[in-house]
């Protein structure tokens, strides 16, 4: 049987799953791939005891795997920004294909890695860089290609979704994010699944591929999930919603949404009902209407199922001399719209406010004139004698869908308000009609 020779650079969390995986399923990924697929050389820069590399080669220096002239596959699985870009790059300057399953890599650099793999005809493959095990990308790009897609949304990491979880059976954020880590779900800076640059990352790549335009990572807004706070997961579970921390594209005829922030969702929504480390993507095509694919978004073995099918991809097209079958983002270059990012004051959403208001007569009058002055309908308003401390009582407000710029300034006029205390605290919410 013939083969392709595959050289894994890094052998961490996923570095350390692919590697089981492929020895454990060797015979049943060649019969898929149509050739053995063999790891030649594997770099790491700490060797692993729990990992027997059955002899084969390995080095600290990655580039040694991209300069070994037998490989015809270079898996990035080191992560970052540097130096992972010129690795990629030197790979695909030897001629060799890339898989990787590194999102921030594509997200941010991914337009000039496609160019120069255009140029020298190599595959760079990246499913594992979005959603974990889920074949997200692949349903979207060849699945769903008869489709136009005007949204997709939603709970695209794992770590974020674990401590939202954990935080709603009452448990304290930093312990969860403690326990994530350790489970092998969070990125080596952690900052960067709670604050939202993560789903950032992988929204920007999920939105060029829906939507045919280029990776735009810098136009993208993010919010975190660490200014959630036990109470309001608590009101928005009495006001029939759970607070998820999504990321969310949408395709309007003047630009793109783009962007990443807690969000409530109906809890009756399968959104809603995604729990742990599970990732679920919603995404709305006008041929076949509205689509979910779920299942776990991070993890050792669920991640190197993706980075193996991209293998298995790259080596049937090597063993059958086909090329890349399909678009990097899923349209021809010459396809690609230049539709923009819209401004986050252009977007549409529905809130959640907590107000933080002096019990006095005539607060809630004050504060529903100023929503409605600034054309804001309220679905519920909520206020509870209990929580009546010091002469000053959180008001619960949720509002139909506004645009984010009228919203901006009824809070600036209700911060200004002297019965309201502090900043008010804001949730987007989407119903997903
Ligand atoms: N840190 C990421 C997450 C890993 O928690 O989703 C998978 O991309």
């Amino acid at each position: 049987m013939k083969e392709v020779r595959v050289g894994i650079c890094g052998l961490g969390t996923v570095g350390g799953g692919t590697f089981r995986v492929l020895a454990r399923n060797a015979s049943l990924i060649a019969g898929r791939a149509g050739c053995n697929i063999r790891v030649t050389r594997v770099a790491t820069r700490t060797p692993r005891a729990d990992l027997d590399l059955g002899g084969i080669p390995f080095t600290t220096d990655v580039f040694d795997v991209v300069n070994d002239p037998d490989i015809d596959v270079v898996v990035e699985l080191i992560g970052g920004y540097e130096p992972a870009r010129e690795l990629v790059l030197a790979a695909i300057a030897k001629g060799k294909h890339v898989v990787t399953a590194n999102k921030a890599l594509i997200a941010v650099h991914g337009n000039e890695i496609f160019e120069a793999a255009e140029e020298k005809g190599v595959i760079v493959a990246f499913e594992a860089g979005v959603a974990g095990g889920i074949p997200v990308i692949k349903s979207i790009r060849e699945g769903m290609a008869a489709n136009r897609i005007d949204t997709i949304a939603g709970i695209i990491n794992g770590t974020g979704n674990y401590i939202l979880t954990e935080m709603r059976a009452g448990r304290e954020f930093a312990e969860v994010l403690r326990e994530a880590q350790d489970l092998g779900y969070a990125e080596a800076d952690p900052t960067f699944d709670v604050e939202g640059v993560d789903a950032a990352h992988k929204l920007t790549i999920l939105a060029s591929t829906g939507f045919g335009v280029p990776l735009q990572f810098t136009r993208a807004y993010t919010e975190g999930i660490s200014t959630i706070t036990p109470y309001d997961i608590a009101h928005a579970e009495l006001l029939g919603y759970r607070i998820k921390h999504l990321g969310i594209a949408r395709r309007r005829d003047d630009g793109i949404e783009l962007r990443v922030h807690p969000t409530l969702v109906p809890r009756s929504h399968l959104i809603a009902q995604v729990d742990g480390v599970l990732n679920a993507v919603l995404v709305d095509g006008d041929a076949v209407g509205q689509t979910m694919y779920y299942g776990p978004g991070a993890g050792a073995e669920a991640t190197a199922s993706a980075v193996i099918a991209d293998i298995v991809d790259v080596a049937r097209s090597v063993i059958y001399q086909s090329g890349q079958r399909v678009p990097y983002l899923g349209f021809d270059p010459g396809a690609v719209e230049d539709l923009n990012v819209l401004s986050m004051d252009d977007i549409q959403s529905a809130y959640y406010l907590r107000i933080q208001a002096l019990d006095r007569p005539g607060v809630l009058a004050k504060v529903s004139s100023i929503l409605s002055e600034h054309g804001i309908n309220i679905e519920s308003i909520m206020q509870k004698e209990s929580e009546l401390k010091d002469g000053r009582i959180p008001v619960i407000i949720l509002t139909h869908t506004v645009q984010e710029r009228q919203m901006n300034r009824a809070i600036e006029d209700l911060e200004a308000l002297a019965d309201v205390e502090g900043q008010v605290v804001r949730i987007r919410a989407e119903n997903f009609n």
